[in-house]
């Protein structure tokens, strides 16, 4: 079934049932600063599901674009994609789960209605209740599945622990948290107060035991299961009965029980067509047919080729539809637009890969706008932007591929660490560095590369404790990035407004820094000014960072600042301390910390503040971005 078929057949059945289908919202969420992309089909809608009343009724369907920016070093294998038609149906109050499984099992498996998908090769999860949360498992979805699999004579047990087991000769299964509850945030632990959630139940189709797919996967030696991520199974809908709203002392109900669908629409084209790799349905095939033309290479399944074509069509798509978007963004170095650069430049780059040097992305871009323009009118309408916008970046970033090749030049014949270098500072790639070097028929020692990309890494895991004062909680280089720079800014506000500044809070995302200080007023745009100046000279200086442990007695002879509380920075009696800067050009901090960071400050790119406002009496926020390199 082609994409389009299905995306009409889905909002067709709702219909039916009284729906109404709604057009697609903004991929750039508008009044929400806390998020750069629409990642949900819930997103636009949650207003409603906390209980406000919609204009237009209880019940609806749409097809929402959806675009996730933590996916992006994901994309490659057969599954992954940045941006994606998530397919959905809610209710408001209204109905709950008996029509809603049902209808889904239908709408999955009927001929006429639906996508006739066999049954047989349909499985289910469900939530196995947690007692510290006082909510029990979802024993009445059980049922309501049970149900709708014996009317089609399909045997049905419910298993637990299928982690364990494997599958145990089981169709419905019960997980826990971290696979059948859902929320913006995810688990309850992550869960702000006042956020909404529930738990859920997702639908995963058998793509078949004899294909191979789990050499890769880490469940390659245990007993397969539908959420082991080995590639046999692959979710394709997730029904959220979003019926609660986290509390300080745990969950409340909310004042309606939501149901809340979510889709993808080319993971479920992927299973009509009974192939596993959605980069083969009509949501990829012109566009990748396209870079067939260009390439003069085959999408045929070759170890080599099939990433870099995956990464292309799925990036080159993307952006078309964030610089398609009536937001009206264009690749920058923030924001939003700083993603459409990278997914650009990261295309270009594998296009390299297969031998491609002429400019190509404006040719797929149209290719996506023919493709998607009839759902998406906003792409024809911006045509003449987006194409223009993307061949003016890949004008720019030819020469940024320049610039790193004068630096190779000056080299010479590069080690494998200037390689490392060129590639972490410069954002050069290695294969690039290997291919000018081959021409002057010498080699990079791959070893010594990896070596120096592995203490890169390790650096960065330093600090095993898997989470970071104020909730950093990952050690993705964007995180990595904003925490070096929020050193920086801790210690240019200090510098600025004076030393009474204390950090009183801070939070990372992959997006943004948040720090929140003590200090009486108001910034003046001049002393947001002087911040930013400060904080990207020493970014211009390129400064090196590294830590060294010591006493808390040395630590505060030295004028380090943070928190000398922070119990990740403990190390034995001894405490790790951040420095940026050496010797010769003097220290611009020096700050008490469990890492990670980046190694040179020049990793940063641009820094910005973004906004600055109150929070209470004498404590102020600030969030800010870097664009990185
Ligand atoms: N909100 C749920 C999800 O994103 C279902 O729409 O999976």
């Amino acid at each position: 079934m082609t994409i389009t078929e299905l995306r009409q057949k889905f909002l067709d059945f709702f219909q039916q049932q009284a729906h109404v289908i709604l057009p697609s919202a903004s991929l750039m969420p508008e009044n929400d600063p806390t998020t750069l992309f629409t990642g949900s089909g819930m997103q636009p809608m949650l207003p409603y599901l906390l209980g406000e009343t919609h204009p237009l009724g209880r019940r609806f369907a749409d097809s929402q674009k959806c675009f996730r920016a933590k996916d992006i070093e994901e994309v490659g294998d057969n599954r992954h994609t940045t941006f994606f038609e998530m397919l959905g149906n809610w209710s408001l109050g209204d109905y709950f789960k008996e029509e809603q499984v049902a209808w889904m099992f239908t709408f999955l498996t009927n001929k006429e209605i639906g996508l006739g998908l066999d049954p047989a090769r349909l499985y289910v999860t469900v939530f196995r209740g947690d007692e510290s949360l006082n909510i029990s498992r979802d024993a009445e979805t059980v049922e309501l599945w049970k149900k709708c699999f014996s009317s089609v004579g399909v045997q049905a047990k419910d298993v637990n622990f299928a982690e364990r087991d494997g599958m145990a000769d089981g169709r419905i299964f019960y997980y826990d948290v971290k696979k059948n509850w859902w929320s913006r945030s995810g688990v309850p632990a992550n869960m702000p107060l006042g956020e909404p959630g529930g738990p859920d139940t997702e639908m995963f189709w058998d793509f078949g035991a004899d294909r191979q797919l789990h050499e890769r996967s880490e469940f390659r030696d245990r007993p397969c299961h539908v959420n082991c991520d080995c590639g046999r199974f692959v979710e394709i809908g997730n029904n959220v009965f979003m019926q609660y709203r986290k509390t300080s002392e745990g969950f409340d109900e909310l004042v309606q029980r939501n149901v809340d669908f979510g889709g993808g629409l080319e993971r479920m084209a992927a299973a009509t067509q009974d192939d596993p790799d959605v980069f083969r349905t009509s949501a990829f095939l012109p566009v990748i047919a396209a870079m067939e033309r260009i390439s003069g290479k085959m999408y045929d399944g070759s170890a080599e080729n099939t990433r870099s074509f995956r990464i292309i069509a799925d990036h080159v798509r993307g952006a078309t539809f964030i610089v398609g978007d009536p937001q009206n963004v264009l690749p920058s170095n923030v924001g939003q637009g700083y993603v459409v650069r990278r997914l650009l430049r990261r295309a270009i780059r594998e296009a390299r890969r297969l031998e491609v040097t002429r400019p190509f992305i404006s040719e797929l871009a149209q290719v996506v706008i023919e493709q998607f323009g009839d759902a998406y009118p906003e792409l024809k309408a911006h045509e003449a932007r987006i194409i223009e916008a993307f061949q003016k970046e890949e004008i720019k970033f030819a020469s940024t591929l320049t610039e790193g090749l004068k630096k190779l030049q000056k080299m010479g014949h590069p080690t494998g660490e200037q390689a490392f270098i060129l590639f972490s500072t410069y954002g050069f790639p290695l294969e690039l560095t290997e291919e000018i070097v081959r021409e002057q028929g010498t080699e990079i020692d791959r070893a010594v590369f990896q070596e120096e990309f592995k203490k890169h890494q390790a650096l960065s895991r330093t600090s095993s404790a898997g989470t970071f004062k104020g909730g950093l909680a990952d050690h993705s280089i964007e995180t990595t990035r904003l925490h070096t720079a929020t050193h920086l800014l801790h210690r240019a506000l200090k510098t600025v407004l004076g030393e009474h500044v204390e950090q009183r809070g801070s939070n990372i995302t992959p997006e943004r820094l948040r720090f929140d200080f003590s200090h009486g007023q108001k910034m003046t745009p001049e002393e947001i000014q002087n911040v930013e100046e400060i904080i990207n000279d020493v970014i211009r200086k390129d400064l090196p960072v590294h830590f060294e442990e010591m006493t808390v007695d040395e630590a505060k002879s030295h004028g380090v600042i943070g928190l000398f509380e922070d119990k990740y920075a403990q190390i034995g009696n001894k405490v790790k301390v951040y420095f940026v800067g050496d010797d010769a050009q003097g220290f611009f901090s020096k700050e008490i910390c469990g890492g990670p960071h980046v190694m040179h400050t020049g990793e940063l790119g641009l820094f910005k503040i973004q906004k600055e406002e109150a929070v209470s009496a004498g404590v102020r926020r600030i969030k800010a971005t870097v664009t990185g390199i």
